[in-house]
């Protein structure tokens, strides 16, 4: 029997203040701010500064959700962080955020799901509060994928940006049904035979340096519409909601029109979804709570509403939660 519930207790975000628009990076690549509003819906992205780590996106963000909760760092008992860009190779930036909020107790630490990440760090956070063993759980998306992202090949440069989200979840009571506030599910997949179609060609393991991203994106394309279309199914089914029950997709912002295509696969309202690729670009595992605060913000979420979050990634990962607010 299900006796607690992870609600969002509090939620907020934050964006490096350096904005890059597509006219500027066609001074950087050849590139056409044609190109990549029609091929992507990206606008512009946000690129931290110089010395501004994931760390200090993650704590502005943190810093941001725990005001809106109305708590404070001493309230939360566990802080999980997903990133692929992470400060150090260790320890985990979490720790480094937990410090940083003056945080002596609890347990923190980074989950790696790329673009999937911040779904795996709720669901992650989520068993937590389910069993009893937190009662609030910051959980927080951060990148800096400007910094693994090779400035000179333009398929994928110009997709990624720079940013933070956090939520703060809180344990809440439950009966086990989808009438129950706070998360319902959350799906999570991965299928590790798809590796080289996103990766990063270097590693501490394997060549002791950083690397750069590389994407096959027509394949990863194809794959994300086929899989993000299936964990939303999936979600809604486990539930026993139809697409018309839901109020808000916040889909992982990668493309446009891998949002659109998965939109029009699943028959759900184009106006119930959350768009921010445009003024974000792909924050990888930002990107989720990055839209989630911005709706939060614009008052398109109410109580009672049924949201969607869904992702996928290099990997592959994709997962799906599935929130009544
Ligand atoms: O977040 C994790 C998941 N990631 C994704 O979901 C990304 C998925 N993939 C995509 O979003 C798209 O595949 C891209 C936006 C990456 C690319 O769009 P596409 O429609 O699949 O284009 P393409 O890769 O097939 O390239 C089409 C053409 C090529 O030229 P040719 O071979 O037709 O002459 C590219 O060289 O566009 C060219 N191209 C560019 N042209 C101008 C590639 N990048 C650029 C660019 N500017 N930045």
């Amino acid at each position: 029997m299900i006796t607690f519930r992870s609600v969002v207790s509090g939620c907020g975000s934050y964006l490096p203040e350096k904005i890059v628009t597509n006219k500027q990076m066609e001074e950087m690549v050849d590139t056409t701010d044609e190109w990549i509003i029609e091929r992507t819906g990206i606008h512009q992205r946000h690129i931290a500064a110089d010395g501004e780590l994931t760390s200090d996106l993650a704590i502005k963000a943190a810093q941001k959700a725990l005001a809106s909760a109305a708590l404070t760092a001493n309230d939360i008992d566990l802080i999980v962080l997903a990133t692929s860009t992470a400060d150090q190779t260790f320890p985990s930036t979490a720790t480094r955020v937990q410090a940083a909020l003056g945080m002596e107790k609890g347990a923190a630490f980074d989950v790696q799901a790329v673009c999937s990440g911040f779904i795996y760090a709720l669901a992650t956070a989520d068993n937590f509060i389910r069993s009893g063993q937190s009662k609030n759980a910051l959980v927080i998306g951060a990148e800096t994928f400007s910094r693994i992202l090779d400035w000179e090949d333009r398929a994928t440069c110009v997709l990624f940006g720079d940013g933070a989200g956090a939520v703060v979840l809180s344990a809440g009571p439950g009966t086990g049904t989808s009438d129950d506030q706070g998360i319902l599910s959350s799906h999570l997949h991965s299928d590790g035979r798809y590796n080289d179609l996103l990766y990063v060609d270097g590693g501490v393991s394997s060549t002791q340096s950083t690397g750069y991203l590389r994407m096959r994106g027509k394949e990863v394309f194809r794959h994300a519409v086929v899989n993000l279309a299936s964990v939303v199914k999936e979600a809604l089914e486990f539930n026993g909601l139809s697409a018309d029950d839901v109020d808000m997709v916040i889909p992982h912002q990668a493309n446009k029109r891998i949002l659109d295509a998965t939109i029009r696969k699943l028959k759900i309202d184009p106006d119930k979804v959350a768009v921010t690729v445009h003024k974000h670009a792909n924050t990888s595992a930002a990107s989720i709570p990055l839209a989630l605060d911005d709706m939060v913000r614009e008052e398109r979420i109410a109580r009672g509403d049924i949201i969607v979050l869904e992702a996928m990634g290099g990997g592959f990962t994709w997962g799906s939660c599935l929130i009544r607010w």
